[in-house]
C-alpha cells in the first residue's frame, strides 16, 4: 500500500493557493534567498516598527543566535482581533461546542476584541506586567483563548499547562517558570465527566508559594473552596473593568509564551517561543497547507494544552481572521458519530484530527460516519505522530468521500509550526508520508555518526536552517536548548525522530529515536514516568520503554523492580498504574506492568533499553549483542516473565 500515489486532483491544482509549479518555484526561491522570502512572508503582518534584519541565525554551539526581525514591534492580539474589526467585526471568530451537544457560543471579532481586553484589564488590575509568567490551567472552554490572548495583549508570557496533568506536574511548571499568577476554573468537562481542576491546583500550590493569585473561571458552577486573599471570581472580576484595553508595544524577540513538552531525559522542557516570528510563521503555514480562503469553517481538534492549540487553534487562524472551532469534548460522547455531527452542524469545511483518533473510530466501522453528510469539507489534516496507511486510506475513503486530500503534517513543539507537509494543490499524496518539506525547510537524514545520507535512504532526520518559528530557547536552561538540540550533529537541529526518504524526496516520519514515548500523540518521557513509579515507596528501580499499540501508536511498558519483602501481585500493578496516573498525567499510565528482580545492565550499569524495547515488541529471536551484560541471565528470565504478562 505504501506505493499508492494520489495525484493533485483538477480541481486542486486549479483552485488551489499554491500549485506545483509555485511550489517548486517558491521552495527553491526560499532556499536560494531565505531573507528575501521571509521578508515578503512577514507583510502579512501589522507591525508597530517595522523590521530592517530579517534573520540573524548561527546553530554553532559556540557562536549561537536565533532572531527573526529583531527590530521589529508588534502586539499579537492586535494582529488577531483589532486589525480585523473594520472589516470582520460581526464575523465569527470562535464557534464553541460544549462537551453536552445542547451547549455551544458563537463569538464575534468583536466580541473577541471585548472578552480579550476584559481579560487583560484583570490581569493588570492583578498587578501582571509585561514579561511576567503566567500559568493557565483551563479546559476547552473560549476563556482559556481570552486569556493567552489577553496575556500576549499586555506582553505577559503564558504558560498553558494541560488540563489533563496532575497537580504534581502543574505545580512542577508553575515553579521552573516562576508565575505568580494561576488561571483555572472550578471544574472540566469531559465526555460527560467532571474533571477537578480548582481542586488540582490547590493542591498544587501547597508547593508554589509564590503563587499569589488564582483566577476561577465558572465553567460548571459547582461549589469550590476559594482561598481568601489569594482566589478571585474571573466572572465576578471581569464585570467590573472595561472591554477596551491598549495593547502594549512588544519586540518581535520578546518571548510568547512556553510550553512544556517532554524529553528524553530529565524533567519536562519549557520551550519558549518569541513573538514576530511565531506569529508569522503560524499564520502562514495555516494558510497555505489548509488552504484556507476567508468565510471557512476550520477545526482543529487538539487541546489549547498543546502545540497544536497554540498555533493552530488560536494563533495562526485568529491572525487570519478565520473562524476557528473549539471543541471542548471527545470523540466518542455522546456517540461514535459526534465529530461528524459536529462537522454537519457548522459546516465545517477543514478538518485537523490525530491518527489516534482516526484509528479508534475506524473500529466502530463505517456506518457512524456515512450517517452524516461531511459534504462541506474540503480538507483533513492529521498531525501529532505517524499515521499508518490503513488509517489514512480509511480517513480518505470513509471521512473525506475520496474528495478530500489527506494532508499529513509533521512538526514538533520546538518548530512552533509545521514543516513538512503536503499542499493541496501542489502535492500528490502517498498514504503514510508527510512528503516534502515546506517553504524554507531543509531536512537531511544522517547516520547514527552524523555521516549525511544522500538519495533513498533511513537516518535520523536534522534540518540544515532556520525557520522564524522555530523555539529560541528552553526558558531558564539555554545550555540545555544547545546541547539537546545542536550538539549531537554539530551545528544542525536535531528533531530526535528518525525517518525514511523514498526514491522521489518524499519523507516518511518513523517515530522517535530517543527515549520520548507518543501515546495517543501525546509527548512522554521514559525518565518522567521512571521517576514516578520510583516515587512509590515500593518500588525500587524502574525502567519503561515502548511498544507498539494498534490504536494509541505507542504504548508504555514498565519493567519494575520491587523493594524487598513487597510482593509482586496483579493488585499492586495496578495500584502503580493508578499512582502514576495521579502523580503525572492519565496518559501516562503504563499498560503492561512487569515486575522482575533485576534489570539487564551493562558492567558499567547501564540499563541496555534496546534488550527492553524487543522483550516488549515481543521480538526476542534477535536480541543482538549481549556480551557486554553484567548478568545476561538475566534476559531469559526477562523473556520467560513477559511471555506470562503477554
Ligand atoms: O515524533 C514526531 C511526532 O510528534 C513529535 C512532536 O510531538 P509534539 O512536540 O508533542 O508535537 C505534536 C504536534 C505537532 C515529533 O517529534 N509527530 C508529530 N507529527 C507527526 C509526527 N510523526 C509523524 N508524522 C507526523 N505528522
Amino acid at each position: 500500500m505504501q506505493d499508492t500515489v494520489l495525484p493533485v486532483t483538477p480541481d486542486w491544482a486549479e483552485r488551489a493557493l499554491i500549485d506545483r509549479a509555485a511550489y517548486d518555484d517558491m521552495y527553491a526561491q526560499s532556499i536560494a534567498d531565505p531573507e528575501g522570502f521571509w521578508r515578503d512572508v512577514a507583510k502579512r503582518i501589522d507591525w508597530i516598527k517595522p523590521f530592517t534584519k530579517v534573520k540573524d541565525v548561527s546553530w554553532d554551539p559556540d557562536d549561537f543566535r536565533i532572531r527573526w526581525y529583531e527590530d521589529g514591534t508588534l502586539n499579537v492580539s492586535v494582529n488577531c482581533i483589532d486589525r480585523h474589526l473594520a472589516r470582520h467585526s460581526h464575523h465569527v471568530a470562535i464557534y464553541w461546542e460544549g462537551d453536552d451537544p445542547r451547549e455551544s457560543r458563537t463569538i464575534t471579532y468583536q466580541e473577541l476584541h471585548d472578552e480579550v481586553c476584559r481579560f487583560a484589564n484583570v490581569l493588570t488590575m492583578q498587578g501582571v506586567k509585561k514579561g511576567d509568567r503566567v500559568t493557565i490551567y483551563l479546559p476547552m472552554i473560549p476563556e482559556a483563548a481570552y486569556a493567552m490572548l489577553a496575556c500576549a495583549r499586555i506582553g505577559a508570557v503564558h504558560s498553558v499547562v494541560f488540563a489533563g496533568f496532575s497537580p504534581d506536574s502543574l505545580a512542577n511548571r508553575i515553579q521552573d517558570c516562576g508565575s505568580e499568577i494561576v488561571i483555572t476554573a472550578d471544574q472540566g468537562l469531559r465526555g460527560g465527566k467532571t474533571v477537578p481542576l480548582k481542586l488540582n491546583t490547590d493542591l498544587a500550590l501547597t508547593q508554589c508559594p509564590n503563587v499569589r493569585r488564582v483566577l476561577v473561571v465558572k465553567r460548571t458552577g459547582a461549589k469550590v473552596p476559594m482561598q481568601d486573599g489569594r482566589d478571585i471570581d474571573y466572572f465576578e472580576a471581569a464585570a467590573k473593568v472595561p472591554p477596551v484595553c491598549q495593547p502594549v508595544e512588544v519586540g518581535a524577540e520578546d518571548p510568547l509564551f512556553i510550553l512544556y513538552t517532554s524529553g528524553s531525559t530529565g524533567k519536562p522542557k519549557g520551550v519558549l517561543h518569541t513573538t514576530g516570528g511565531y506569529l508569522t510563521f503560524v499564520a502562514y503555514t495555516h494558510e497555505i497547507v489548509f488552504d484556507y480562503r476567508p468565510g471557512d469553517i476550520y477545526w482543529c481538534t487538539a487541546d489549547v494544552g498543546w502545540v497544536t492549540g497554540h498555533s493552530y487553534i488560536v494563533y495562526g487562524p485568529l491572525a487570519n481572521a478565520a473562524t476557528t472551532l473549539m471543541f471542548e469534548g471527545v470523540p466518542n460522547y455522546p456517540s461514535v458519530s459526534r465529530f461528524w455531527e459536529v462537522i454537519d452542524k457548522y459546516k465545517v469545511n477543514i478538518f485537523y484530527t490525530a491518527p489516534t483518533a482516526i484509528r479508534a473510530l475506524m473500529r466502530d466501522g463505517e456506518e457512524p460516519v456515512k450517517k452524516t453528510s461531511r459534504a462541506s469539507l474540503r480538507l483533513l489534516g492529521s498531525v501529532g505522530e505517524p499515521i499508518n496507511p490503513e488509517a489514512w486510506m480509511w480517513y480518505w475513503r470513509v471521512v473525506g468521500d475520496e474528495r478530500c486530500p489527506v494532508i499529513d503534517t509533521w512538526w514538533q513543539t520546538e518548530t512552533g509550526g509545521i514543516l513538512i507537509s503536503p499542499l493541496p494543490g501542489a502535492t500528490d499524496l502517498k498514504p503514510g508520508s508527510a512528503t516534502k518539506p515546506l517553504f524554507g525547510v531543509r531536512p537531511e537524514l544522517v547516520d547514527a555518526d552524523g555521516k549525511t545520507l544522500e538519495g533513498a535512504a533511513s537516518g535520523n532526520l536534522v534540518l540544515l536552517d532556520s525557520w522564524p518559528g522555530q523555539m529560541r530557547t528552553v526558558y531558564g536552561d539555554h545550555a540545555r536548548f544547545i546541547n539537546t538540540y545542536f550538539s549531537t550533529y554539530r551545528g544542525k537541529y536535531f528533531t530526535g525522530d528518525g525517518c525514511r526518504r523514498d526514491e522521489d524526496g518524499y519523507y516518511w516520519i518513523t517515530g522517535r529515536v530517543d527515549d520520548v514515548i507518543n501515546v495517543s500523540g501525546h509527548r512522554l518521557g521514559t525518565a518522567e514516568i521512571e521517576s514516578a513509579l520510583v516515587e512509590n515507596l515500593k518500588v525500587a528501580e524502574a525502567a519503561v520503554v515502548a511498544y507498539p499499540h494498534d490504536i494509541k501508536g505507542q504504548a508504555v511498558y514498565a519493567y519494575v523492580t520491587l523493594k524487598a519483602g513487597q510482593p509482586a501481585t496483579p493488585a499492586l500493578a495496578d495500584e502503580l498504574k493508578a499512582f502514576v496516573a495521579q502523580h503525572l498525567s492519565p496518559i501516562a499510565k503504563p499498560d503492561v506492568i512487569l515486575f522482575t528482580p533485576s534489570l539487564p545492565k551493562t558492567r558499567s550499569g547501564k540499563i541496555m533499553r534496546r534488550i527492553l524495547r524487543k522483550i516488549a515488541e515481543g521480538e526476542t529471536s534477535n536480541l543482538g549483542d549481549t556480551s557486554t551484560l553484567a548478568d545476561p541471565a538475566v534476559v531469559g528470565d526477562l523473556i520467560e516473565r513477559a511471555k506470562h504478562i503477554g
